[in-house]
């Protein structure tokens, strides 16, 4: 099962819009496995945004991504990531897809609302670095027999 990091970013949070990004994803089928409250610091985020640090919009998303409390949550699902990215949509809200978050909800490149992992492998760092194993909670769904078939919860 892959694993993806979700970030509810601080304008989801002031918009009251965490309910609705953790319904959609919960409505998928997915499974919320951790999911905690944080401020996020100058560190924090330069490792995160690893990969952006040196860009032109990086000094204004550090402002952005400070500026509020964020939801961070973890999240499984036969090949999730993908899905998940499509649930969202493009970075720019303005192109992402009608019925994405984004699409439905945002408006600003910048305000966007949400973080997803873009790959397999960076859900499961991203989450590592995000959450202790203490935070990571395994279970069983019993709506998966409905949601997957056999091979696919395997
Ligand atoms: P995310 O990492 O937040 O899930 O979003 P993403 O993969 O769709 O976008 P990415 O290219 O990784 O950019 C990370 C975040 O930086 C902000 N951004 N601003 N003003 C700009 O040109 C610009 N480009 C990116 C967005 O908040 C984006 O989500
Ligand atoms: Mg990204």
């Amino acid at each position: 099962m892959e694993r993806t990091l979700i970030i509810a970013k601080p304008d989801a949070v002031q918009r009251g819009l965490i309910g609705s990004i953790i319904s959609r994803l919960e409505r998928k089928g997915l499974k919320l496995i951790g999911m905690k409250m944080a401020t996020l610091d100058e560190a924090r985020l330069r490792t995160h945004y690893a990969e952006h640090t040196e860009k032109p919009f990086y000094a204004g998303l550090e402002q952005f991504m400070k500026s509020s409390p964020v939801v961070l949550m973890a999240w499984e699902g036969f090949e999730c990531v993908e899905s998940i990215r499509i649930l969202v949509g493009s970075t720019n809200p303005r192109q992402a897809a009608a019925g994405t978050i984004r699409g439905d909800l945002a408006i600003g490149t910048g305000r966007n609302l949400i973080h997803a992992s873009d790959s397999k492998q960076s859900g499961a760092a991203e989450v590592a670095n995000f959450f202790n194993d203490d935070e990571l909670f395994g279970y069983d769904k019993s709506e998966y027999e409905h949601v997957y078939e056999g091979h696919e919860r395997e």
